[in-house]
Parts: structure tokens; sequence; C-alpha cells
């Protein structure tokens, strides 16, 4: 027998739309009771049509292998229907492309992400970090989330892109906006802020494309994308904007996240980071069980393109589809009885963190390389790291990550 959106028995479960519920913490219990009791569910949100939220390991890998039944281009990513001109211009991000279009445009960056060629900033990166922690040094109390973290990720992405300096922290700022809509303490008034940077950065960027196709190409993305062949020749100056907005954003606040969670999961576990201290071969381990025990973005969205079925429940055309990663990482048909806990020695470790098939996290590499020098410097610069009162997290039911983490810092 079949389930419908009808049929779904919506009030047995919190609802799990609700950014407040997701305040305290991720609310994993929730998720393990759905995962066992109603692994596709049904979700109502207000003022518009609800979701599936698919909470299972399997089902979420499903979904993503099949773009050709599940849409990121229709609907976009997040659950909260665009308005038509946004969702236009959103079309021109790579994360919201379908096939063939997506193939086009994604091929000619991927050079550009793989391992290799990400591996050679191994040293910038460390450098970065260095001078990050010299001046976190000088005041040894810092809010660790945006004085430390966050500047990581907004210099190695403007070095990436090839944005001038001075702009790096209008640009971060802009990308912290974007992401925050739905905490009034960061959005600001009726999440004005939220809107306002990504308006703000795409015509940041739509100059930012036409100054640089008047000068000299330089050994950065921002020429490769420009002079690139997307399939019918080198893009717009309007849809480089839409590129260069999701590339930012994307790029900066999940890193953010990554770090900062991560090293609130490491201070919780002080036998583990006693042992990563002591051996440093335990990081690459360590970033990955971090990346999925604290991932940073708790879902995407599809939207089916046609009926469906997925694991006995009927999906109609147009209905969204939301995969649960952060549900999805603690599955424990795939991480079996420790799938709770916090293991930095976990092998193997299929999280879902970067998402899964076509559309995979382009910046995997760069994020992996990033999350592995800043904590292996972090680790080198200061002998102690003590958290020094309580974090808080950003209302979100996206954004799984903290807006505040008091840590005091020694040599
Ligand atoms: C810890 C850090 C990061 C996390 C958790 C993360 C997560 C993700 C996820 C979940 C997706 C979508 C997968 C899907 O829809 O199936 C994605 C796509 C993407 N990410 Fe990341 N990301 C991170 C860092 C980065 C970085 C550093 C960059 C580049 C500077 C980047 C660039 C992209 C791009 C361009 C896409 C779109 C790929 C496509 O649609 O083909 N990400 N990322």
């Amino acid at each position: 027998m079949t389930t419908t959106a009808d049929s779904q028995d919506t009030q047995r479960f919190p609802d799990i739309y609700d950014p407040d519920l997701y305040v305290d913490g991720p609310i994993h219990e929730i998720f393990a009771d759905l995962r066992h009791n109603d692994p596709v569910h049904w979700q109502p949100m207000p003022d518009q049509p609800g979701y599936w939220a698919v909470m299972r390991h399997a089902d979420v890998t499903q979904v993503s292998r099949r773009p050709d039944i599940y849409s990121a281009e229709i609907g976009g990513v997040v659950l909260e229907d665009m308005a038509p001109e946004q969702l236009e211009q959103s079309k021109n991000m790579l994360l919201m492309m379908d096939p063939p279009r997506h193939t086009t445009h994604r091929k000619p960056l991927a050079e550009s992400f793989q391992a290799k060629v990400i591996g050679q900033m191994e040293a910038r990166i460390r450098e970065l970090c260095r001078a990050i922690f010299t001046e976190a040094a000088e005041t040894g109390d810092v809010e660790f989330v945006h004085d430390v973290s966050g500047s990581l990720p907004s210099q190695v992405v403007g070095e990436l892109v090839g944005i001038p300096e001075e702009d790096w922290d209008q640009i971060r700022d802009w990308a912290e906006q974007s992401t925050s809509a739905q905490d009034p303490e960061l959005a600001g008034e009726g999440g004005y802020r939220a809107g306002g940077g990504l308006s703000d950065m795409g015509v940041y960027a739509y100059q930012f494309a036409v100054k640089r196709r008047q000068e000299e190409p330089k050994e950065d993305l921002a020429s490769l994308i420009l002079a690139g062949n997307f399939g019918d020749g080198p893009m717009s100056e309007v849809e480089f904007s839409s590129f260069f907005v999701q590339l930012v954003t994307a790029g900066n606040d999940t890193t953010k996240t990554m770090l900062s969670s991560g090293l609130e999961a490491l201070l919780a576990h002080p036998d583990q980071l006693a042992d990563l201290r002591a051996d440093r071969s335990l990081m690459v381990g360590a970033v990955e069980e971090i990346l999925r025990y604290a991932n940073p973005l708790h879902y995407f969205r599809r939207t089916a393109l046609s009926d469906t079925e997925l694991n006995g429940v009927q999906i109609a055309k147009g209905d969204k589809v939301a995969m649960m990663y952060t549900s999805a990482n603690r599955d424990e048909a795939v991480f079996g009885d420790t799938a709770q806990q916090f293991d930095i020695r976990r092998s193997p470790n299929q999280h879902l963190s970067f998402g899964f098939a076509q559309h995979f996290c382009l910046g995997v590499h760069l994020a992996r390389l990033e999350g592995r020098v800043f904590f292996d410097e972090l680790l080198n610069t200061f002998s102690t790291i003590e958290q020094t009162g309580p974090s808080r997290r950003i209302r979100s039911n996206l954004n799984n990550g903290l807006k505040q983490l008091p840590i005091h810092l020694a040599r």
C-alpha cells in the first residue's frame, strides 16, 4: 500500500519545519523517530505547500541520483518557494541547474577543483591560518565563529576567485546575511538584510565581470569562468553574477560552520581531541567525522518532475522533496549502533554532508583541505583551547551552525 500526502498523519510528529525547534541543537531524536516510523514524511508549511522530508540515507541517495525525476531547477534548493524573477536568476547557479545544462556548466570548472589542483593551495592556506591565529593569540579570548572560523574561507574563496582583497570583508558580510534569513538577530527587521545580501552581491559581481572583461586575464577562477565555453559560448555578465554569488556563498558559510562546529565537537570529546593532538594522522578521519556529526546543511530540496514513488510513498508531480542530510548522516542502517556517537576513527564514513551524485559539492577538496590545515595549525599554535561559555546556534531549519562560540586560546 502506498502513502500519499493526504493520508499522512502529520499530527503525530513535531513540526520539523519550525526554525525554533533547531535553536537548542539538531533534533536528532525526532529525526530517528521519523527514520524508523515515517521515513518519507509529509511536513506542512505555513502559507505554502508542504514537503516530503526524506529521512533515510538510501532514499536521500536515490533522490540525488535521479535529476530526471527530482529537479533542482524548477523549484530551487530551499523549501520556501521563490518569486518567479528570483527563481529565473537562480537558474544560472550551478546548484540549481538540471542536466544537460548542469553538465555543460560543471565540466569546464571541474578541473580547477580537482584534488591535485586544490592541493597546491595548501601552503597558502597554512599561511592564512597562521596569520589568523597570530591575531587571535593577541586577545586570547575570542568569539570563535566570526573572528576565527569565518576569516579563513572568506580569504581562501577571495583568492581563488580573484576578488580584490579590500572587498573580502564586504563579500563575507553579504554571504553571511544570505544564509541567516530565519534568524531575526542576524537577518534584521523582516529579514531585509538576508535578501539584501544576495542582490547587493549580484550587483557587485556584475560590475566585477564587466571590469575583468576589460582587463588581461589572470590566473584565477574569475578569468577561467569568464573565458569558458559553457555549451553555447561564454557566460554573459548577468549569468556570471548568479554563478559568482552561488560559488562565494557555497564556499563561505558551510566552511565556517565546519570549523566552528568542529571545534565544539572536539572540545566535547576531550579524549579524542588529545589523541588528535598527539597523532595528526588521525586528522583526515577527524575532519570527515566532524562533517558527518555536525553537517553544516540540514537539507537541500528537489521538486518532482513527474508522479513517482519513493520507499512506498506516492509523490506527485510538483511536490517538494527535502533530502535530510542530518538524518541520513545518523542512519543506523549505514553507521550502525554508533551512529549517534562522535568517533574520529570511524571508517568507512559515507556521510552525505557534501550531497551525492550530479551535484556533489564541487568544492569538496577545498573544504576538506581547509578543515585539515585549520585544525592542524590550531593545535600547533595553541596548547590551551577552552570554551568559556555556552555556544549559541543560528535559528534555522537549513543552516546547522553556530553564531557564537566563546573560546580562550593560549600558546
Ligand atoms: C564544509 C563545507 C561545504 C559543505 C558542507 C558543502 C556542501 C555542499 C552540498 C550539500 C552541495 C549540494 C549537493 C547536492 O545538491 O546534491 C554542494 C554543492 C556545491 N558546493 Fe559545496 N559545500 C562546502 C564547501 C564548498 C566550497 C569551499 C566550495 C567552493 C569554493 C563549494 C562549492 C560548491 C558548488 C559550486 C556546488 C554546486 C555543485 C553542483 O551543483 O554541481 N562548496 N556543497
